[in-house]
């Protein structure tokens, strides 16, 4: 481990310039964020605010950091995974100068640690994926908040959190819901989760997909991403859903839809997407066939329940890098992939460049209007923030021509005809 107290703390220095050839890959590939940096680095905005990060650290989120820092912000920045951070991406960017406190295979303590030293400098914003920055100051660093002028949240499960947070009054400072832009949620969750899922599947296990049993557990924006493309890839695939509306949309897109306690019998792949603790639990392992692969692809590592699980084995082994293969008392095998962790970050590299793109757009734009609020010295009330439509639309604008497409106006003439309630048949 490389430790520089208050700068970094990453697993090996001399895998920067690796980290650093990786990040200039994503930099080619993300067209939105490096237009946004030579704008914004010009003009500074983020000059004088100190942002404390809590996200995936990989070569994406490293151009989003590289882009607050020529936007002028004073950066600390800790993984929000155990599994998912990329120990070069990691030292490329404390090499650079990034303040960083993270690695692969981080214990809870570990993790924990890392969140507290991003937060020794006092910072006025934070910036986080699942929430768990947030809620260190909030349970640990109370007073901290005072100093917070505003806060971005990346994720489905996070955004929940916090809105049920403001609902009960227990905010101490705004956040905007960056998930919550379509130009995040329509892209990042659907085609992200759906190629990375597989990614990482293929990847610890190398198996076909053509003809398998393919359960999704959830049928949300992330669960309908991987049932796109493992049916893409010619899989059978199975939904299961406790929401009728889900339910039927999955059965309407040709999916067969079922309880997991029937599922369970026949599935060859299980994926968990729902952001709920035990989808697949005793029961259902008990019921599984020999040879089953289970993986989780929701933020946290609760979908699978790993303890029933580790009491029901006879042995268990790792068979390959993010595999690992518990045989039952009956002699049944499953395997496991990546700890139950997020299959597409700790067993691949997360999503794609492309998608991140937008995404990153929408936190790097965000933070921008919360420090422009406090310059204007604008507070806002501790509740969850939307992202306004035409930020959505700016993100999506610059996106398309960077691939070079172009698009129709509308002519006034239509704008009047649009708003024309006396017009009809
Ligand atoms: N979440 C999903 N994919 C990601 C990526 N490539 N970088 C950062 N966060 C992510």
């Amino acid at each position: 481990m490389d430790y520089k107290k208050g700068k970094y703390k990453v697993r090996d220095i001399k895998l920067a310039d690796d980290g650093r050839k990786r990040i200039e890959w994503a930099e080619s590939r993300m067209p939105v964020m490096m237009a946004l940096r030579e704008k914004y680095s010009k003009t500074k905005p983020l000059k004088g605010f100190k942002i404390a990060g809590c996200l995936h650290v990989t070569k994406e989120t490293a151009v989003l950091v590289e882009t607050l820092r020529s936007a002028g912000a004073q950066i600390s920045w800790s993984g929000c995974n155990p599994l998912s951070t990329q120990d070069d991406i990691a030292a490329a960017l404390a090499k650079n100068g990034t303040e960083i406190y993270a690695w692969h295979g981080q214990n809870v303590k570990e993790f924990y640690w890392s969140i507290d030293r991003t937060l020794d400098m006092k910072p006025n914003l934070t910036l986080d994926d699942g929430a768990d920055l947030i809620f260190t100051v909030h349970n640990k660093h109370r007073k901290l908040a005072e100093n917070i002028i505003g806060g971005t949240e990346e994720t489905t499960t996070g955004v929940h959190r916090l809105r049920a947070m403001a609902a009960d009054k227990k905010l101490l400072y705004p956040v905007v819901a960056v998930n919550d832009a379509e130009t995040k949620w329509d892209f990042d969750n659907v085609y992200g989760t759906g190629q990375s899922s597989i990614d990482g599947i293929l990847r610890a296990t190398s198996v076909l997909l053509a003809g398998k049993n393919f359960v999704v557990a959830g049928f949300g924006h992330c669960g309908r991403g991987v049932a796109m493309r493992a049916a893409g890839m010619g899989a059978n695939v199975i939904v299961t859903e406790v929401k009728p509306t889900a339910a039927l949309k999955a059965t309407l897109e040709g999916f067969t839809v079922m309880p997991m306690d029937q599922a369970a019998k026949i599935g060859d792949i299980f994926i968990t997407a729902t952001g709920v603790k035990d989808i697949i639990i005793k029961k259902h392992f008990d019921k599984m066939r020999d040879g089953a692969i289970i993986c989780n692809t929701g933020h946290y590592d609760c979908e699978i329940n790993i303890e029933d699980l580790e009491k029901l084995k006879k042995s268990k082994r790792t068979v390959r890098a993010n595999n690992e293969e518990y045989t039952m008392k009956d002699g049944r095998r499953v395997y496991l992939l990546a700890q139950g962790r997020l299959v597409n970050l700790a067993a691949a590299e997360g999503h794609p460049s492309e998608v991140m793109d937008m995404s990153f757009a929408n936190q790097f734009m965000s933070q921008i209007r919360l420090a422009q609020y406090d310059k204007e010295g604008i507070r806002l009330d501790p509740e969850v923030i939307d992202i306004p439509f035409e930020q959505d639309q700016e993100i999506a604008g610059i996106k398309l021509k960077t691939m070079g497409y172009k698009i129709d106006r509308l002519t006034k003439e239509q704008k009047v005809y649009m708003d024309d309630y006396s017009a009809g048949t």
